[in-house]
């Protein structure tokens, strides 16, 4: 299951990226929390300090492009894969059960408290947008479209909000989406926009509040997100600890912090398994980038790119012959 954290800057979507990573990697799950912001903060609070950060995806895309693209004889070169370009048969596919491909072994490493990380390193505005080639965020594109992820397998997005995600389809790689929101006006001020994205292309959306000092911000979020505020999490002291790098157990939260965390797990658990639409839309993006910008930048037809016998989901694995091989 891929769920996506955002909100606006300063909301708490590394915070509770973090603590929803621990907090699954707790329930026994393998869980891989990945660092798609534009301010890469989720290492630190997972506990891992400077020298030992994973590799960054966004400096490695051709190598990355390289192990995806496999034998697949519709992608030309890893030069003529793009982040959109979905996978097809001869693509190799990757799994969290069996995480011994070279991307996880290169990319991935274990955090002090169980989850694993990757993290795209740091990027600016000019990585965003739909006409970025080398996008940095495109790697976490690809290594959604290429994993085929069963219940009780996680990986969990500390994203940004906003222009790239829509634009390249990359919010559309995930079976659940919290949009993280303090009680204040900014707070609110992405919802209305993720709200409308979401109904349009069929994506679950919740909002979890967050920093909510009392009863007066509960009534606030409920009056401008409805019923699509799932829970909230109360301004905490134990969270200082982990911002300060004190040590700090999960068990050091408060009660209804640790409630709120089992309902973002049971909601996530909850949401079914949409294969068809993920191929579906995988493929509607490709097409919408590849005219957009990718032929030009290629010099290819990037529509023949996509495979019509491809089945994406648990079915696909069958089909491949090197799942494991370097
Ligand atoms: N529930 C909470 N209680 C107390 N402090 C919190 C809580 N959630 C987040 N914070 C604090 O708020 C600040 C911003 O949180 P965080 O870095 O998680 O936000 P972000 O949305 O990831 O920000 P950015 O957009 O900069 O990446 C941090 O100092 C963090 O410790
Ligand atoms: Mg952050």
């Amino acid at each position: 299951m891929r769920v996506a954290f955002v909100g606006k800057g300063g909301s708490g979507k590394t915070t509770l990226s973090a603590l929803f990573s621990r907090f699954v990697a707790g329930h026994g799950g393998p869980v891989v929390a990945i660092d798609a912001d534009i301010n890469q903060h989720l290492g630190m609070i997972l506990g891992v300090e400077e020298p030992e950060m994973p590799r960054p995806l966004g400096t490695h895309l051709a190598e990355i492009k390289s192990y995806l693209r496999g034998d697949n004889p519709r992608i030309a070169s890893a030069e003529a894969m793009v982040k959109t370009t979905p996978p097809g048969r001869g693509s190799r596919l990757l799994r969290l059960d069996l995480p011994t491909d070279p991307i996880h072994e290169r990319f991935a490493i274990t955090t002090p408290q169980g989850p694993g990380l990757m993290v795209t390193g740091p990027f600016d505005e000019s990585d965003l947008g739909v006409a970025c080639y080398h996008s940095k965020v495109g790697a976490v594109e690809l290594y959604l479209n290429h994993l085929v992820d069963g219940a009780g397998e996680y990986v969990v997005v500390d994203m940004t909000a906003g222009a790239d995600s829509f634009a390249s389809g990359l919010f559309t790689r995930f079976d659940l989406t919290f949009l993280v929101a303090e009680p204040s006006r900014q707070g609110v001020s992405v919802y209305r926009q993720y709200r409308d994205y979401a109904a349009e292309f069929d994506v679950p959306i919740a909002v979890v509040g967050n920093k909510v000092h009392g009863e007066d911000d509960v009534a606030f979020l409920r009056a401008h997100v409805g019923d699509d505020l799932l829970t909230w999490f109360g301004h905490s002291r134990a969270v200082r600890a982990l911002e300060q790098g004190r040590p700090f157990a999960l068990g050091d939260l408060e009660r209804p912090n640790l409630d709120a965390l089992a309902v973002l797990l049971r909601h996530l658990d909850g949401q079914p398994k949409d294969w068809a639409r993920f191929g579906r839309q995988a493929v509607e993006f490709h097409l919408r980038n590849a005219a957009a910008w990718a032929n030009r930048a290629t010099g290819q037809d990037l529509a023949t790119q996509v495979d019509p016998d491809f089945t994406f989901g648990p079915a696909a694995l069958g089909l491949q012959h090197a799942s494991v091989a370097p």
